[in-house]
């Protein structure tokens, strides 16, 4: 057994995005290839209606998948595949780009503000023009896992017996939602050549043989290892943390849409103007 060190911490920096919501970007094109196959974080939101009200109004992606995990509020969306509706806190949408979508994410006056993660996970070369898949689970069908000094939900991946209730999408991701009792400690598998981090959320906790706490806001990039160890600060913590297998593949970004070449970007872009980026279902 091998516990995972820090090797990066990373605090989000604050940018608007969409029609103007503002949000925290975590990690995203600055760091391309240090997370792969995650690509971007996002913790976007506010309490303020003004900050978020713009929403995301209809953008395409391609080559990529996109994971909005809501903790408060509500957001309406909908895709060119036909889905849509709204969600709510705890409520998480799986996204699978592909060959195209073309979607809005709108956030709805909340009372307590709309807050939430989004997650981009990349697609190898041999997936990304795969037929679009929409998955969206309810917070009701995300296990919780008491822990005895905590819980874990299971978003994706299996934790404790329990399977989250988002499975075949393309790296096998593990992505769970941590929350423990102040100063209680948790060791999570990690498996070996498997590229994983935690974003935390609330209070504090600290990882590996460092005593030093991380707080809401941060992002660890985690080495080599096999475990993650975590131990919560005094107040408690909650955060994410996700593992998935490496791609290794080159990546050419272009904002929404992420290809492994320049030519692949150019024909996104060019059959965008011409009204032929999304495929017909057969
Ligand atoms: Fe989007």
């Amino acid at each position: 057994m091998a516990i995972r060190e820090a090797v990066l911490t990373l605090r989000g920096k604050e940018t608007y995005d969409g029609a103007g919501v503002r949000l925290l970007r975590v990690f995203g094109h600055a760091e391309a290839g240090r997370f792969d196959p995650f690509l971007l974080l996002d913790a976007f939101g506010s309490d303020d209606p003004a900050l978020y009200l713009p929403g995301f109004p209809m953008h395409p992606h391609r080559g990529i998948e996109t994971v909005t995990y809501l903790l408060e509020g509500s957001v309406r969306h909908g895709d060119s595949l036909g889905s849509g509706g709204l969600i709510g806190p705890g409520d998480l949408q799986w996204m699978s780009a592909g060959s195209g979508i073309i979607h809005e994410e709108m956030p709805q006056e909340s009372p307590r503000g709309v807050h939430g993660l989004q997650l981009w996970v990349n697609l190898p070369g041999k997936e990304k023009m795969r037929q679009p898949a929409y998955r969206g689970a309810s917070a009701a069908e995300v296990p919780v896992v008491p822990t005895g000094s905590g819980s874990v939900r299971v978003l994706a991946g299996e934790w404790g017996g329990a399977r989250g209730p988002v499975v075949g999408v393309a790296r096998s991701p593990s992505y769970l939602d941590v929350s423990l009792d102040p100063g209680a400690a948790i060791t999570l598998d990690a498996p070996y050549g498997r590229t994983a981090f935690f974003y935390v959320l609330e209070g504090a906790a600290s990882t590996g043989s460092s005593p030093d706490a991380r707080g809401a806001g941060d992002c660890v990039l985690l080495g080599h290892g096999d475990e993650v160890r975590l131990v919560a600060g005094p107040l408690g913590a909650r955060l994410v943390i996700a593992h998935a297998p490496p791609i290794g593949e080159p990546i050419a970004w272009g904002g929404p849409i992420v290809m492994n070449t320049r030519a692949e970007l150019d024909q996104a872009f060019r059959e965008l103007d011409e009204g032929t980026f999304i495929r017909r279902r057969s």
